[in-house]
């Protein structure tokens, strides 16, 4: 009977383990184990990489990290000025030439664009391996006072003109039969939050569609990941929708908040994009904590959820909870 004590000593250990690892840590279990023992981001090395929204936020600090990984890289925005400053500064790590980095700039609204966007890219680098779904807006309002006009120009943006870019470059992909698509989604894409009704469904959006895609694409050599972060130091409040059309939030993050560093979040983005991961979730231990609760005890985060409301939120977002 040694043996059986053994045993449950070893997967009682192994539980209090884990659950410390959650606790402490700023990302889900398996992405940790990536960061630790998975594959390093020098397999990205030469790949060529186009991302949507690499002029500010969690776009730019990404294009650092895939240039310190030795990508070519495709940046992309609506602000040509800001793209060429992430140029110039992804230019100051590893190996990349002024050729290497190819500033494009389109605004995702524009759907008549994306086809030659596609076309100038394919043509100047042959293939794109990894596409980063990463532009996107945010919103502060309540469910009841948004506008549909909100909603609808909120699935634009997040939703529509990913479908769109993702239709136009798989078939490239699917020829090579090699090819990976990224997309910038949210722990709020994973459970139900208050204050931001329209931004939350797009994000459960992107993940329903993309979840989809990825078993269709299995054979086809083509991976899908979508990554969940939870708040994170960006530009997102200052371009962040309201519940009136047309208006913007115009407000910076505070520093001292529960928001993770951008340039964190960047590096777990890249350790889950070179691992292939299916999906992960990088957020400080609170929004964590909750996500891990939604998914695993769903009655108890709604226990939760209904009882912070829309103040209980926002104050943990601005770490005051
Ligand atoms: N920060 C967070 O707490 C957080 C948490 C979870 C998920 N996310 C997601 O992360 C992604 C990046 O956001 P961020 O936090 O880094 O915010 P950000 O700093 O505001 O970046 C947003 C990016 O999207 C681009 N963009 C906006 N509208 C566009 C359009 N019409 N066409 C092309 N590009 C457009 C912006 O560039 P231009 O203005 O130059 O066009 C900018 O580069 C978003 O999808 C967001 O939902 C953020």
């Amino acid at each position: 009977m040694e043996w059986l004590c053994i045993i449950e000593t070893l997967f009682f250990g192994y539980i209090i383990v884990q659950f410390l690892r959650l606790v402490f840590s700023d990302c889900d279990l398996q992405l940790q184990w990536a960061e630790k023992l998975g594959k390093s981001t020098k397999v990205l090395s030469r790949k060529v990489v186009w991302i949507t929204g690499a002029s500010s936020g969690i776009g730019e600090h990404l294009s650092y990290e895939l240039a310190k990984s030795g990508c070519r890289l495709v940046l992309s925005a609506r602000r040509e000025d800001e793209l060429q400053r992430v140029k110039k500064q992804c230019l100051t790590y590893g190996n990349l030439v002024d050729s290497d980095i190819f500033v494009l700039t389109l605004d995702l609204l524009k759907f008549d664009k994306h086809r030659p966007a596609v076309d100038e890219v394919i043509s100047r680098f042959k293939k794109i391996d990894i596409l980063v779904n990463n532009a996107g807006r945010s919103q502060r309002a309540e469910w009841e006072k948004t506008s549909l006009k909100v909603d609808r120009d909120m699935l634009e943006l997040n939703v529509l003109s990913v479908l769109s870019l993702t239709k136009l470059v798989l078939p490239n992909m699917i020829d090579r039969k090699e090819g990976h698509i990224v997309n910038m989604s949210s722990v709020a894409g994973k459970m139900g939050l208050p204050g931001a009704g329209s931004y939350i469904g797009s994000k459960h959006a992107i993940q329903g569609w993309f979840d989809c895609l990825r078993i269709e694409m299995f054979s086809k050599n083509v991976y899908v990941t979508n990554i969940c972060p939870g708040p994170v130091f960006s530009n997102l409040l200052q371009d962040c929708f309201t519940d009136k059309p047309g208006q913007t939030v115009g407000a910076s993050m505070k520093t001292g908040a529960n928001r993770m560093s951008t340039d964190r979040c960047a590096r777990l983005c890249t350790v889950a994009i070179a691992n292939k991961m299916d999906e992960v979730w990088i957020s400080k231990r609170h929004f964590l904590f909750l996500t891990y609760v939604n998914q695993y005890m769903p009655m108890l985060y709604k226990w939760i959820a209904n009882r912070m409301g829309i103040k209980g939120f926002s104050k943990l977002k601005e770490g005051k909870l």
